[in-house]
C-alpha cells in the first residue's frame, strides 16, 4: 500500500508558518505560534476519524449525537523538537495517550541513533500519529516508525511542519503504508542536512539554545 503525502495548505497554517520561518522571531514568539500551529495540524490530520452515533439528551430532546468511535489516539513525540507539537496536540486531544523516542542525528552518517524509548501499551488498538516539525533526511522518522512498528503499532500517521522532497522519498520507500502530513514541502536539503529554506533548527529556535 501505498500512503499519501497531505500538505495541510490552511491560511492559517500558512501564514503561521510564515512567521515560524521568519529569523527574527523570538523564542518565545517562536514556541508560542509553533503551539498554535500543531492544534490546527493536529485539526488536520485528525480530519477522517469515524464517528459513530451516541444517544444523548440535549435539555430540549433525546438525539442521535456523532462521538469519536475509532481507535485511541496515541501521539509519539521524536525527542527533542517533537515536544513543540505536542503540546498544541494535545491542548486538542488531552485524552490521547503520549509517547517519547529519543532520536540523534549521528553527525557523521547522519543515521538516527536511538537513547530513549517509552510508548503506552496495546500500541496495536492505538492510532499513531508521530510528531517531529523537520522531515529532512527521513531517517529519524523512518528509524522511529520501525520501532513503534516492532512495538506493535500498525496503523500509524507522521506529522510534521516541514518537509524536504528527499526525506518523503526515503521515508515512503521505508513505510509505504504511513501518510505524511506536513504544512509545507520545500525546496531540499543543504550540504548539512538541513531544509531550505526551512526555518532552522527547530528545537534551537523553541528552546533558545544557539
Ligand atoms: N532538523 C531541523 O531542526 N531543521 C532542519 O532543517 C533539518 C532537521
Amino acid at each position: 500500500m501505498t500512503a499519501r503525502t497531505h500538505v495541510i495548505d490552511h491560511p492559517l497554517v500558512q501564514h503561521k508558518l510564515t512567521l515560524l520561518r521568519e529569523k527574527h522571531t523570538s523564542t518565545a514568539s517562536f514556541r508560542a505560534i509553533l503551539r498554535e500551529t500543531a492544534l490546527l495540524l493536529c485539526y488536520e490530520v485528525t480530519r477522517d476519524l469515524p464517528l459513530a452515533p451516541v444517544a444523548i439528551e440535549t435539555p430540549l430532546q433525546a438525539m442521535q449525537a456523532p462521538r469519536l468511535a475509532g481507535r485511541k489516539l496515541c501521539f509519539v513525540s521524536i525527542l527533542r523538537a517533537g515536544t513543540g507539537l505536542l503540546d498544541g496536540m494535545l491542548d486538542l486531544v488531552p485524552s490521547a495517550r503520549v509517547g517519547h523516542i529519543g532520536l540523534y542525528r549521528d553527525p557523521e552518517t547522519l543515521d538516527a541513533v536511538e537513547y530513549y524509548f517509552k510508548v503506552p501499551s496495546h500500541l496495536e488498538q492505538r492510532l499513531v500519529i508521530v510528531v517531529d516539525p523537520m522531515l529532512a533526511t527521513g531517517h529519524s522518522a523512518s528509524a522511529a516508525v520501525t520501532r513503534l512498528k516492532d512495538a506493535g503499532a500498525g496503523d500509524i500517521r507522521f506529522l510534521c511542519l516541514l518537509a524536504a522532497p528527499e526525506g518523503i522519498e526515503t521515508f515512503h520507500t521505508t513505510h509505504p503504508d504511513v501518510p505524511v502530513y506536513t504544512a509545507a514541502i520545500d525546496d531540499g536539503l543543504n550540504e548539512k542536512a538541513y531544509i531550505v529554506p526551512g526555518l532552522g533548527d527547530a528545537g534551537d529556535r523553541m528552546f533558545g539554545t544557539k
